[in-house]
């Protein structure tokens, strides 16, 4: 059985990545740590301990994070997951409660107790993973793995004209990550966007007919849906975090990735927070590049809801 910890900055698309974790037989997760980004990390934590309520299973630990990025202020990102993250529902409270360790000495230590066994799931801004890797750098390579949901290709509709959310909330952090020896899968944008992942208006209802805790999965992400109806004038559900936990969880999901050297743009006046993705050496370079990564940009779309749908019903 696969051990992961995963690191979330607990919004409404963050829950149902838990809620599939705790569901998955094929994985044991041994904690989740929380950090700022979709919402302040107050709030982030306590949507954690929500989203494991609702998932009816086990109840990992839950370790509260940095509350703020490691160089300048971000936003959050309210207008998408609600004023608490979670679609402002009114869900029920959760029974179980926080850890008082901190996020990133339970990493540290969590990490440096196990077998370099343990692997690392990201779906919030990288700030608790850079500070992590800074603080105990020999700990943090023992982590065979780490799958990111981040980045844009540039060929969607990233969050700024060149960043997504989760790099552009700590672009810092995410090139301490990017730049630290451990290879990671970067689960972009666009992985969400095309080919179908995108749950339609009639797969949102079948969903959310499929138990309390499908239903929970569905409404915590009502200002999501609505949002899109909005903008794009029908209802449909991008959902980033569960479909990264499902390429993690079965990498058959993946219709098109690629091997790169990814960079993250930290200064820029337009730019801060682009992932860069060297794809071959231009003519003038003698190094060779050196491939970090494994970049996802599209996901078989129906096989992924199968999935998913078959996690979170009851
Ligand atoms: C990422 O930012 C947030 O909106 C989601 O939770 C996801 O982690 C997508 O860009
Ligand atoms: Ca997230």
């Amino acid at each position: 059985m696969r051990k992961i910890i995963i690191d979330t900055d607990t919004g409404s698309d963050d829950a149902v990545a838990l809620v599939m974790a705790l569901r998955d037989p094929s994985v044991r997760v041994l904690a989740f740590t929380t950090v700022s980004g979709n919402i302040n990390v107050d709030q982030a934590t306590y949507n954690a301990l929500q989203s494991i309520e609702y998932a009816n299973t086990y109840k990992p630990p839950v370790y509260k994070g940095i509350a703020r990025p490691l160089c300048f202020e971000s936003e959050n990102a309210s207008q998408v997951h609600g004023i608490d993250g979670m679609g402002d529902v009114g869900f029920r409270a959760p029974t179980q409660k926080e850890e008082s360790e901190h996020a990133v000495d339970a990493l540290i230590r969590i990490i440096g107790a196990g077998e370099g066994d343990i692997e690392l799931i990201t779906i919030g801004p990288l700030t608790n993973i850079a500070v992590a890797m800074l603080q105990a750098p020999e700990v943090m390579r023992k982590i065979p793995h780490i799958t990111i949901m981040g980045g844009a290709n540039f060929f969607s509709n990233p969050h700024t004209p060149c960043a997504e959310f989760n790099i552009m909330a700590d672009p810092d952090a995410a090139a301490i990550v990017c730049n630290f020896g451990v290879p990671f899968t970067m689960v972009t944008l666009e992985a969400c966007q095309v080919n179908g992942a995108p749950l339609t208006d009639e797969e949102i209802d079948q969903t959310r007919a499929a138990g309390e805790t499908a239903a929970f999965c569905m409404d915590c992400n009502c200002t999501t849906y609505d949002l899109a109806e909005k903008v794009y004038g029908y209802r449909e559900l991008e959902l980033p975090d569960p479909v990264t936990y499902a390429v993690f969880s079965n990498p058959d999901l993946i219709k098109t990735s690629f091997p790169a050297e990814t960079h993250v743009e930290r200064g820029g006046t337009f730019t801060r927070g682009t992932t860069v993705f060297r794809k071959k050496k231009t003519i003038f370079e003698e190094r060779d590049l050196k491939i970090n990564s494994t970049i996802v940009t599209e996901v078989y779309g129906q096989a992924y809801k199968a999935f998913q749908y078959d996690l979170i019903k009851d």
